[in-house]
């Protein structure tokens, strides 16, 4: 993870570089520091924290200048203390490094640099680099740009990298293999981040570089700007210059306490967004170009493989099971880090699909490497536009659910859904697996979704005062059936990753070959009991809890008695069709979850260990 941010122009280089690395703290936050070059030196500040620590430290500090780059990370290699913190300087503080990713062959590498004299002053895989590169610039006598080419030859791992060196202030050398970097061209000026969001207000013209590229970004004496790519094996590489399509305001909070809730909030005009163009009102009909453009490949799939890690992977699992009850092809999920590790069996014939908020997971990344090296067609179906993964597949469809920036991911959830949803429904329609008059039903259910999610987001005081009795419970259990058993596993990986509590989710009626026997006084049980199908198993499988005297917190649909009456609490929701229900369900998961982590006091959009953008395997 980490963010990396740089600059080379004529502004103040300070701000630019600061507002960066608050747009890009969603990525890790155990420290922060910036690399500026003044009075013919690289100036390193860096602090153990939050970017707003480091502001605190460099108040009195002299940050002049134009040219300079800047880091947050995620330690992967060293504990997150101010040592460890990029930028790292090289043995005579002659070149400053910033990087995102893993050195896996750093211990090696870092024997021979000790051997020949170096010094080390951190315990991080990134300092080997840095010390590396210079290593190679002063014994063989080579420029800064070639030593970076080699040194990078070295290495075994990913990165994006960001160097500056003393001896020529008027370049920066960028450069990646796994981890993201985007270029953006300004007047007269460069920038360099692991996302667009610290470009975005500056320019809108943008380069993604490619696994293996070098761009070398300087100024001419008088100010001209130059931009050279290469790449590992040092072939020149015209730079496909892209417009940026993101909206600045959706990178504010927006008068929201949190980003959580505002992007919670934002869900009726995210699945809107997700939707649009995809259905046709008049007609009743779906249309993914996507699938349109490749109907071959998947009316023929022997099987899909569904990938993703988290909150991806269980809307995945939503995906699977209407993939297959209405196209009535064959579905696998896997997590992306076993998949890619297990040696799978992938066919020519297999389709595999990549879900990924940020484009950029590790995992997910290498699972899509994996299954294209065996021939099968890959989609990818991913939010953040130009991502990695997104290039990375034959084809897809974005979720244009905007920039999500708490770590929790709420609305990413709810649009990898719908574009799930939408799949399922336009291969069910190429298949003809699917009556017209039931497409039709479904397709005018999934108009009617936003505006239901506003009518559930109507009942957030009341979900608020529902958990204020269960904040200081130590463990829950969500259960569900069909459904709302991806939705149990996702209500769980909500609550415990923003405010600590253990929780679990679990299939219903698997609570008896186990998870019953945790349940006492002290358990509260969040039941999904949506849905027709499956209601008289899942209200026995109330009853057994409550036989148990667990508490009921049930989440039902508009009009339920039975369920309601058993729940300690119930919090209604508006009826849908059955594959659509997950995306209307979650939304008191999703509050239930930020009401209790408030309560407790917890940083909701950066908890704990936690990046937003998990680009380490
Ligand atoms: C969800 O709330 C998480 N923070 C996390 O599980 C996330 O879904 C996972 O890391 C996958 O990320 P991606 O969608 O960007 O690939």
């Amino acid at each position: 993870m980490c963010g990396i941010v740089a600059y080379i122009g004529k502004q103040p280089v300070f701000p630019i570089l600061m507002k960066g690395l608050h747009r890009l703290e969603y990525r890790g936050y155990d420290s922060a520091g910036i690399c500026i070059y003044n009075h013919n030196r690289l100036n390193i500040y860096k602090k153990r924290g939050k970017v707003s620590d480091l502001e605190e430290f460099v108040k009195d500090k002299d940050v002049s200048g134009t040219v300079g780059i800047a880091h947050t990370r995620w330690a992967t290699h060293g504990e997150p203390n101010q040592h460890n913190a990029h930028p790292h300087y090289s043995q005579f503080e002659d070149l400053a490094l910033i990087h995102n990713g893993i050195i896996e062959n750093y211990q090696t590498l870092k024997k021979e640099l000790i051997k020949q004299g170096r010094t080390f002053y951190s315990e991080t895989d990134t300092e080997v680099l840095v010390q590396l590169i210079d290593y190679i610039r002063v014994s063989s006598r080579i420029s800064l740009t070639e030593a970076v080419h080699q040194a990078l030859s070295q290495v075994v791992g990913a990165y994006a990298v960001a160097v500056m060196s003393k001896e020529s202030p008027r370049s920066i050398i960028v450069a990646r293999k796994g981890s993201p970097l985007v270029i953006g061209i300004g007047k007269d000026e460069f920038f360099a981040a692991s996302d667009a969001s610290p470009i975005v207000e500056y320019t809108n013209e943008v380069v993604y570089l490619e696994d293996e590229e070098i761009a070398v970004l300087s100024l001419s004496a008088k100010g001209k700007p130059k931009m050279e790519i290469t790449n590992l094996k040092n072939v020149k590489k015209v730079p496909l210059i892209q417009k940026l399509e993101m909206n600045l305001s959706s990178l504010e909070k927006n008068g929201y306490p949190h980003f959580m809730l505002k992007e919670i909030y934002e869900q009726p005009q995210t699945i809107r967004d997700s939707l649009s163009g995809r259905i046709n009102m008049e007609l009743n009909t779906v249309a993914l170009s996507g699938v349109i453009d490749h109907k071959e490949k998947f009316l023929k799939a022997r099987r899909i493989i569904i990938v993703g890690c988290g909150t991806s992977w269980h809307a995945g699992l939503v995906g699977e099971y209407a993939i297959e009850e209405l196209a009535r092809i064959p579905v696998e999920v896997e997590y992306a880090s076993e998949f890619r590790y297990r040696n799978p069996i992938i066919y020519p014939d297999d389709v595999v699909i990549a879900v990924s908020q940020s484009g950029e997971t590790a995992d997910t990344l290498a699972a899509v490497k994996i299954a294209k090296k065996n021939g099968a067609f890959v989609y990818g179906i991913c939010n953040v536009v130009g991502s990695s993964i997104a290039r990375a597949s034959d084809s897809g469809s974005y979720m244009h659910a905007g920039p999500e920036i708490g770590v929790a991911s709420t609305k990413a959830f709810t649009a990898q859904v719908s574009v799930l949803m939408l799949l399922a429904l336009a291969l069910a329609k190429e298949k003809k697996m699917i009556k017209k008059s039931s497409l039709e039903q479904i397709v005018r259910a999934m108009y009617e979704l936003p505006e239901k999610i506003e009518q559930v987001l109507k009942k957030d005081p009341q979900i608020a005062d529902v958990v204020k009795i269960f904040t200081y419970s130590r463990n829950f259990l969500y259960l569900g059936r069909g459904y709302n058993y991806p939705l149990a596993l996702e209500g769980a990986l909500k609550l415990k990753e923003i405010s600590y509590i253990h929780a679990e989710g679990y299939p219903a009626a698997e609570m008896k070959h186990g998870p019953i026997a945790l349940i006492d006084a002290e358990m509260p049980v969040v039941v999904i009991a949506t849905n027709r199908g499956n209601y008289e198993k899942i209200v026995s499988n109330i009853q057994e809890v409550k036989a148990r005297k667990g508490r009921i917190i049930s989440i039902v649909n508009e009009g339920d008695t039975e369920v309601k009456a058993l729940s300690d609490f119930s919090i209604e929701i508006p009826r849908t069709e059955a594959i659509l229900s997950t995306i209307i369900a979650c939304i008191p998961l999703q509050l239930m979850a930020y009401h209790i982590a408030v309560q407790k006091g917890c940083n909701v959009d950066q908890p704990r260990n936690l990046a937003k953008s998990v680009t380490v395997e």
